[in-house]
């Protein structure tokens, strides 16, 4: 009775606002209680008017880094106008500029000139640049909006997303005066660690506003920030190429150019500041941008004098220094004025965040850095609050924001979802098992539908010095037990092939397979292939030759994992190859999941992604793939993939993925489970989203949904569409308040589910903590339910969402995610087997440097070399 009213009183007090997506019909109730701790911190919001000006720096031949705008405007605040900027006003460090007061400008706009602090008079005798900045009265905002939204009484709407980003300015305005930072954080060197090649690693800490139910919260997180290591640019290089002697960064001695560009790429942008003094006996005191290294080396590089003679830069630095070079035969630094410099008499001060990719054998390093147990992690987010130091900062308040750092973490009314029941097969010891922490395992169980396998092969590309027949025939027994273990039947041994790696991999792929149908009438439904060491590239091809040209069925193994391998490996090698030829590992038990696998009411469940090319690489393509399942029990899964524009963020061919999809699941219900006619249609689509952010909820709902309709429409069938996006890029995290709520890895129980305190004021949203924990600190998803004919109740859209997350064929763990969209994960990011190995379309990093033109033309190779499914691989689970 009591929450009938509550919903009630909920549901008129937002009857007249808008929402980009679907208005929280109500707050969930299933699972049991449970209080725990998230990252985020209540602040005030300001009580009087924020005035809003619009920000132009001139001249602005090319953006200025925000590290010289911020600098710029603390030049106009403290030096130039002092009484016109009292009290001070934030800064973004692009257009933006946010007062407390309205500044005294005699009209709505000023210009005012402004010169950076140390840039010295350069030697040409021109005085320090000038930048013109005017200011521009945009808005007032009236803060009064923000209250009214996170009290549901207002709609989000573009004074409300101008007053958060206004308090996201106040709060980052200290911090960027005082550290290095990013978009989103700021780094310290108060926890720092050296991973070698001349990078170290900070701590830094992210923080955002964000809009809670009933209150503003400073959501606060720690990052990561990987750092050029200061001291000398010499020691620097050296260390990169992973070299002692500072005459191997000398081309007289070998230097490979090669090397120098690969250096280069990793340098370039750096700021440096040079140790020796100018002409005029000063030392540069301003960093300078290194451009690029010069190919010849000090002693061998000349230049022409302001007077007009040659000479080379080691003579020159031997003038003016009056002392010879050290390292005459080393490569020289080039900055941006055009002047060259001997690394030797470079510098690299502290705190250069490196903003490119971090070299694949520093990755696990990164990885450590940042993985943190769930109290651990809690303690260095609370020893971030004294870095970012509201209390400290005039700016937060002058805003008069007052962030309740004592309260300590926000404390939230969470619960813990009970999961599905799982089914597995005739001959299991229990037929229904429940998941305890995310987890259970294969012991005494069969599949629920276990293959037959009547004929396969073994191709083993390691040597067979290193994998002998023995190790073959040890592989060949401990899979075979496995497979009967689970309840697969292995109805013959296997034929083994040992092949070399640099041959042509399709070609001895398709001669076992010809040998196989030769001996037994037909080829192989299952090609079990050894891969060496470092055997990436026979992967691709072995995937290319299974799915996409032949279309049969393959299993890679490693041969180092299969040496003295314990049965549990052979068991989730099994959990693959199963689904791989047709089976189903378990299904939901339907009695414990109703609303996804209602009779009366067939479901299809879809998980959508596309994947854009890393940073930098323009050449690239985007990918995209649409999983959906086939079945009643939303077990098994089918994929439909594509290649696409570069960096378009809607799926652009969805009309024909998702009319796959639907075709395919409703002709598995005839032709399969046997369904009468008329009955095979969904009558339900939950359509999830994957990798879109806030900003383009709208063009989901305008661009991908009318694909989905159409493709539903050309099939005369007319599902109940409900969308959800599922976003894992946010940083909200749960903390167990006791031992008693948390796992054994100290994270927040699978299961549990916060719709409250840190959720959206008026949309549809939810945390989901769906996994058992691991390593570090779990990481929840979040799911937004963007639109919805189905009229779920968020009880119903969450223990379905917790349910597919359980029905993941390869592991016998629930995963963060519901399965379709880990899927579509897995094939967007496998495109890369739908390119023929031996073709001309090329995944390596030199080919990433292109112009625009270049572009265009390598997008169109892209689109043409993709090729399609294997047609007998389409109905199956391949990507598994
Ligand atoms: C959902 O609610 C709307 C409005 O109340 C109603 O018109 C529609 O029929 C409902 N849909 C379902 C599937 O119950």
């Amino acid at each position: 009775m009591f929450s009938v009213l509550l919903t009630c009183l909920f549901l008129f007090r937002t009857a007249h606002i808008t929402t980009v997506g679907v208005k929280r019909p109500d707050f969930s109730t299933a699972g049991t209680p449970v209080t725990i701790q998230v990252n985020s911190f209540a602040t005030s919001v300001p009580n009087s008017i924020i005035h809003h000006y619009d920000v132009v720096i001139s001249p602005s031949e090319k953006t200025l880094p925000a590290r010289m705008t911020m600098d710029l405007i603390r030049r106009l605040q403290f030096d130039v106008a002092p009484q016109i900027f009292t009290p001070r006003c934030v800064y973004d460090g692009r257009k933006n500029i946010f007062s407390i007061h309205r500044l005294k400008f005699d009209t709505g706009s000023q210009e005012f000139d402004v010169t950076l602090a140390d840039e010295a008079p350069s030697a040409s005798g021109k005085g320090p640049k000038v930048y013109k900045i005017k200011l521009t009265h945009v808005a007032e905002i009236n803060p009064e909006v923000l209250h009214r939204f996170i009290e549901g009484k207002g709609s989000h709407d573009n004074t409300v997303l101008t007053a958060i980003t206004a308090l996201n300015v106040v709060i980052r305005m200290q911090p960027s005066l005082s550290y290095p930072f990013n978009v989103r954080s700021f780094f310290t060197d108060r926890e720092t660690k050296d991973i070698g090649s001349g990078l170290e690693l900070w701590r830094g800490y992210f923080q955002s506003v964000r809009p809670g139910i009933g209150k503003m919260l400073i959501n606060v997180d720690i990052s990561t920030g990987t750092m050029y290591k200061k001291g000398p640019l010499l020691r620097l290089c050296l260390e990169f190429i992973g070299k002692n002697h500072p005459n191997a960064l000398s081309p007289t001695h070998g230097l490979p150019d090669r090397e120098r560009l690969r250096l280069q790429r990793f340098i370039c942008g750096i700021r440096i500041l040079t140790t020796h003094c100018g002409p005029d006996g000063q030392k540069h005191t301003t960093p300078r941008v290194l451009k690029k290294l010069s190919t010849a080396p000090a002693d061998k590089l000349t230049f022409t004098m302001r007077e007009g003679q040659s000479m080379t830069v080691a003579d020159y630095f031997q003038r003016t220094q009056n002392k010879p070079l050290q390292f005459p035969h080393v490569i020289c630094a080039e900055v941006g004025s055009g002047a060259l410099i001997p690394l030797e008499l470079c510098d690299v001060p502290p705190g250069q965040l490196m903003r490119k990719q971090v070299p694949p054998e520093k990755t696990k390093d990164v990885l450590d850095f940042a993985t943190k147990k769930p109290l651990d992690r809690l303690q260095s987010i609370k020893n971030g609050l004294g870095v970012l130091a509201y209390g400290q900062s005039e700016y937060v308040r002058q805003f008069g924001m007052h962030v309740d750092n004592a309260a300590g973490p926000l404390k939230v009314q969470a619960r813990v979802l009970k999961p599905p029941m799982l089914k597995y097969g005739p001959g299991s010891r229990q037929a229904c098992i429940t998941p305890r922490d995310g987890a259970w395992n294969m012991v005494d169980k069969k599949f629920f539908k276990p293959v037959a396998i009547e004929r396969w092969a073994v191709v083993v590309y390691e040597r067979q010095g290193r994998f002998n027949d023995q190790a073959a025939q040890d592989m060949i027994k401990g899979l075979c037990d496995s497979c009967y273990d689970v309840g697969i039947k292995m109805k013959s041994t296997p034929f083994i092939f040992w092949e070399n790696g640099q041959g042509r991999i399709a070609d001895q792929l398709k001669s076992a397979g010809a040998t196989v149908a030769q001996k037994m009438g037909k080829g192989p439904q299952l090609i079990v292939v050894i891969l060496p060491e470092g055997g990436n590239d026979i992967y691709t091809s072995v995937k290319h030759f299974g799915d996409i040209t032949m279309g049969v069925a393959t299993q890679c193994l490693k041969s180092s994992k299969c040496y003295r391998a314990k049965p549990q490996y052979y068991a989730n090698v099994c959990l693959k190859i199963n689904v791989k030829l047709g089976g189903i590992n378990t299904i939901p038990d339907p009695s414990s999941v109703s609303v996804l696998t209602d009779p009366h009411n067939p479901t299809i469940v879809m998980g959508a992604l596309v994947i854009h090319p890393a940073p930098g690489s323009d050449g690239r393509p985007s990918f995209t793939a649409l999983v959906a399942n086939v079945d009643s029990d939303t077990a098994k899964y089918i994929a439909a993939s594509r290649v696409q524009t570069s960096r378009v963020e809607m799926i652009e061919e969805l009309e024909a993925m998702s009319h796959h999809c639907l075709t395919m699941y409703m002709r598995y219900r005839e032709v399969v489970e046997k369904k009468a006619a008329g009955t095979t249609a969904p009558k339900r689509m939950i359509f999830y989203r994957d990798g879109v952010s806030e900003g383009q909820f709208k063009q989901v709902l305008e661009q991908e949904l009318p694909l989905i309709k159409k493709a539903c429409a050309s099939l005369k069938i007319n599902p109940k569409i409900t969308i959800l996006v599922v976003g894992k890029r946010h940083h909200v995290r749960f903390f167990p308040m006791s031992e008693r709520d948390a796992d054994r890895s100290g994270n927040c129980k699978a299961g549990t589910v916060v719709d409250r305190d840190v959720a959206h004021p008026t949309e549809f949203d939810f945390y989901l903590q769906a996994h058992g924990g691991l390593l570090g600190t779990s990481r929840p998803a979040h799911y937004s339910v963007l639109y919805d004919e189905n009229n779920f109740s968020a009880d119903a859209l969450q223990s379905l969402s917790f349910a597919l997350c359980h029905v993941y064929a390869r592991s016998t763990r629930s995963v963060s995610i519901p399965a379709p969209v880990y899927y579509a994960d897995i094939v967007c990011s496998r495109a890369k087997n739908h390119y023929d190995p031996q073709g001309t379309v090329d995944f390596s990093d030199s080919a990433t440097q292109v112009d625009e033109g270049q572009a265009a033309s390598s997008l169109e190779a892209f689109r043409r070399g993709f090729k399609p499914l294997h047609q007998s691989q389409s109905t199956l689970m391949y990507f598994s």
